[in-house]
């Protein structure tokens, strides 16, 4: 089963091959945000794909289009709720500004 360790947290879990990396996070207790509930319909689940970037499943022109919107666009950027887990992988999850104070 592939493994995936997630930055900054260094969490690390082993799931299923083809999983949704979004649900393999959610499901391990691992934060990612996803105001769209995974439906490539916001950018809020932008992750950076540190190692394994190769083995994922190739970006839809809605993933680009998506990711076109977020902040620190990188090479190795991604939604995570388009991407399918099939090899071992290191995700660093981008630090997110606080939006209100609350949040501080
Ligand atoms: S959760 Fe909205 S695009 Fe991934």
């Amino acid at each position: 089963m592939p493994k995936i360790k997630f930055l900054p947290s260094g969490a690390e879990v082993e799931v299923p091959e083809g999983k949704i990396l979004l649900d393999a996070a959610l499901d391990n207790n691992v934060k990612i945000d996803h105001n769209c509930g995974g439906n490539c319909a916001c950018s809020t689940c932008h992750v950076y794909i540190e190692e394994g970037y190769d083995t994922l499943n190739e970006m839809s022109e809605d993933e680009e289009d998506m990711l076109d919107e977020v902040e620190n666009l990188q090479a190795n950027s991604r939604l995570a709720c388009q991407c399918r887990v099939t090899s071992d992988l290191l995700v660093r999850i981008p630090e997110k500004a606080p939006l209100f104070e609350d949040d501080i």
